[in-house]
Order: C-alpha cells, then structure tokens, then sequence
C-alpha cells in the first residue's frame, strides 16, 4: 500500500520530469487559481488586543496582507500539482526535499511562512506575558538557569540573526533550545518542533519601532501566551 509519502515522492518524481519541459509564462500566470487549499486563519483576538506592544495598524498588515500573500503564493505552488495541494501544510514543509525541484522555494518561502505566522498568532494574547509555569517552567529553568537568562538567550538570538528571519525557542528530541532561522525556514525536521518564535522580519514592527528591533522583542515579552506555548511542549509533534 502507498503511504502518503510514498505518493508525494511519487508525485515528486514524475512532476520533476514534466518540469524539464518549458511552458511559456503566460500558461503558468492562467494556473496561478486565486484560490486553494490554504485559508488565511482569523486572529484569535481584535487587531487592537495586543496594543500598546504591537499596534492595531501592524497587526492589520501584517496579518491580512503579508500573512495572506503567503497563503496566496502556497496557493499558487501547489496548484501546480493535484497531490501537492492536497498535502497538509506540515508534510509540505516536513518532506520540502520530496516537492518538486520547480515549485519548492516556493514552497518552503510561503509554506513556512504560512506556518511561521499561523504560529506567531497563536503564541500572544492580550495580557499575556509573565513567567511560564508547570513543566515547561521548570524545563526553561533546568536549561538555561533562569527564566531571565532564557530572556537574554532568546533575545540575543533575535537581534543577531541578520536581516528577515525569526528567532525560536525549540524542542530538539527532548532537549530546549534557542536558535534563529533565516527567511521563513521552519525549525520543523529531523526531531525539531517549534514551541515559541519571534518574527523579526521588519514588516512585524517597523511602523512602530522603526529600526529599534530590541525594543520590538521586549515588548514581545508582554504578550507571549505561555499556555500556548506550553501545551506544545507537552504536546510536541516530533
Ligand atoms: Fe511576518
């Protein structure tokens, strides 16, 4: 019997040998369908919910326009293929070396940053913040020292990372770690899970904080929703 891998590998192969015939431009912009699989989710919460850290009109952007383009460019992709746009979105970005050669930039761009932002809308709420309890508080303490300390790693990760990109904190196997992740890659392969990231794209906080990333990941720090985050780490889908 095929797995669902198996017919994305498949599909994979046989979509690889069509793509080394060249179709004109015109007939690729007449397959890009406005619509498919992928929907942009509503927020959880108003536009204004987590101001005065991030403001209404960022969140209004951020969301229904960069957010949505995403979605509508992951559209685009796998419309280019029956069996790609009908995989979920973590097989598409767990088995990015099983999509086609010809659509998987495309893919791994607007596919993680579909999942990167549905994520990130996720993991805040209004009056969030504050320190992270039960296991997940505990396993923060054990490994970095302190939650402040996390705070600091966290944090660094997000200033140095150069240019567009997020900064997570992740479960590797068992282990909490913080890493950084240029574009939209997803730390989601090989044993990692994602449980808190921080987008630092200056799209998530220029009309705000300008140039001032620091104090835009600070403030981040007052809107985290823990309970979130600590479902997943209790949860993980490694
Ligand atoms: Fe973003």
């Amino acid at each position: 019997m095929m797995t669902r891998r198996d017919a994305l590998k498949k599909t994979a192969l046989s979509a690889a040998a069509v793509s080394l015939v060249t179709l004109p431009e015109t007939n690729f912009a007449q397959a890009a369908a406005p619509t498919g699989p992928f929907k942009l989710p509503p927020l959880p919460y108003a536009l204004d919910a987590l101001e005065p850290h991030i403001d209404a009109k960022t969140m209004e952007i951020h969301h229904g326009r960069h957010h949505q383009a995403y979605i509508t460019n992951l559209n685009k992709a796998v419309a280019t293929d029956a069996k790609l746009a009908g995989t979920s979105l973590d097989e598409l970005i767990r088995h990015l070396d099983e999509v086609p050669e010809a659509v998987r930039a495309a893919v791994r761009n607007n596919g993680g940053g579909h999942y990167n932002h549905s994520l990130f809308w996720q993991t805040m709420k209004k009056g969030g913040g504050g320190v992270p309890k039960g296991a997940l508080g505990s396993a923060i303490e054990k490994t970095f020292g302190s939650f402040e300390k996390f705070k600091t790693a966290f944090s660094d990760a997000a200033m140095k990372q150069f240019g567009s990109g997020w900064a997570w904190l992740i479960l590797e196997e068992k282990d909490l770690k913080v890493v950084s992740s240029p574009n939209q890659d997803v730390p989601f392969v090989h044993g990692k899970y994602p449980l808190l990231g921080v987008d630092v794209w200056e799209h998530a906080y220029y009309l705000k904080y300008q140039n001032k990333r620091a104090d835009y990941v600070s403030a981040f720090f007052n809107v985290i929703n823990w309970d979130v985050v600590t479902s997943r780490f209790e949860k993980p889908e490694l």
